[in-house]
């Protein structure tokens, strides 16, 4: 099992020397790993495609795109730090419910794939362009989609996507298009997901989705995309999540529709970024208040907001102290009681010791909020 901190005590004690706290450290070699552990299970007619949004650090999508990573983007921002890549066409998307015709424009400048969320995006294409250009199709499907998942929200009403039974009303206003042609497929239908087969069900759904739509519609598919939603532990009891097993059934699916012949997409961002990362911040001071001990930090939700919206926090250790067992409540420095990073036990801690939090690779400081109460925003070191 891989551990939850990439980066050794004395590595984190020197890099808190060095650039100063609370920062956040990302390892190289933890990235590198993660990355190639996916791509050696899938099949060659799979493409990974990394979530920007999940972490967007410069010297992370590099090294992604080394290891021949394509992007999945969904805004103007993204776009761009993956154009500053310098990569050939065809290897970024761009998904999002909310385009915006300059994001559209900047799309087709660097010669991007679009997700297609709905038929204004069809139609703001079919002007930009003045000539055959294809684009994928986001279905919100009607089946169980990773039900109770506040992120992916269920198969109520939705945002993202064209609801699957608005479909063929869709496809008959996009025959009149000029440019605009329905070649891939999208649906994201998981989120933190570690269990193989639950995906491999969903990815299965998709497949058996497109399939109608081949068949009623005559869609010819190039692309059909997985979405994201691989999941990672983030505790040293979670199991992590069984590639050997979703890399055998990716390449049973493909055996299963013989009559897709193009190339499957995953876009996952938690996973292929999460693991590389470290948060470090000190201890402020120690409160007691009416039985509870506070650990109050040098950061917050100002940097990691995850736990608060999910309510599952990250692993946390203190550096240096080995185990422990006392219980402590950990707070930030902000003026909220909604400030709280979970709780822990740990070693008898003091003020200036350091705590390290693993896993804080995906939907960390980029995820946080950072103008809350104006603290300077922490430093992120790529650990080469
Ligand atoms: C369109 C799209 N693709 C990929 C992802 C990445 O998801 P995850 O980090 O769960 O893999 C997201 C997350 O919100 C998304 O919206």
């Amino acid at each position: 099992m891989k551990p939850l901190f990439p980066l050794e005590d004395a590595t984190c004690r020197h890099l808190a020397e060095a650039h100063g706290t609370p920062c956040f450290a990302y390892s190289a070699a933890a990235a590198a790993e993660q990355f190639s552990s996916l791509r050696k299970v899938m099949p060659p007619r799979m493409r990974l495609a990394y979530a920007v949004k999940a972490n967007p650090h410069r010297d992370l999508l590099a090294c992604f795109a080394a290891l021949g990573a394509s992007f999945d983007c969904a805004s103007i921002g993204e776009l761009e730090r993956v154009e500053a890549l310098g990569l050939p066409p065809g290897r970024t998307f761009f998904a999002g419910p909310g385009k915006r015709e300059a994001e559209l424009k900047k799309a087709l400048a660097m010669g991007v794939r679009v997700q297609a969320e709905g038929f204004e995006d069809l139609a703001r294409l079919d002007v930009l362009v003045d000539r055959e250009t294809a684009v994928n199709l986001r279905v919100h499907p009607a089946f169980d989609i990773d039900e109770g998942n506040r992120i992916i929200g269920g198969s109520g009403p939705s945002a993202f996507g064209v609801d699957e039974e608005a479909v063929p009303a869709l496809l008959q206003k996009a025959a009149n298009l000029r440019h605009v042609r329905i070649r891939g497929l999208h649906v994201f239908a998981a989120s933190n997901q570690r269990d193989a087969a639950k995906l491999l069900a969903i990815h299965g759904a998709v497949l058996s989705l497109a399939q109608r739509l081949h068949e009623a519609h005559g869609l010819a598919f190039e692309q059909i995309d997985l979405g994201g939603g691989l999941g990672i532990p983030y505790a040293s009891e979670q199991a992590p999540l069984d590639l050997a097993t979703l890399g055998r059934g990716h390449a049973e699916l493909l055996a299963r529709h013989p009559w897709f012949t193009g190339e499957l997409i995953l876009e996952p961002g938690r996973f292929l970024a999460g693991p590389c990362g470290m948060y470090l911040a000190r201890v402020v001071r120690i409160k007691e208040s009416r039985g509870t001990r506070f650990a109050i930090l040098e950061g917050g939700i100002n940097h990691l907001i995850r736990p608060l919206l999910t309510g599952e926090p990250f692993p946390v250790k203190a550096v240096g102290k080995g185990e422990g067992s006392v219980q402590y409540t950990l707070a930030g420095p902000l003026c909220t009681s909604l400030d709280r990073l979970g709780e822990a036990r740990l070693p008898e801690l003091a003020a200036g010791d350091l705590l390290a939090f693993g896993s804080t690779g995906a939907y960390g400081l980029n995820e946080g909020m950072t103008h809350f109460l104006s603290h300077p925003v922490p430093p992120e070191v790529w650990v080469g």
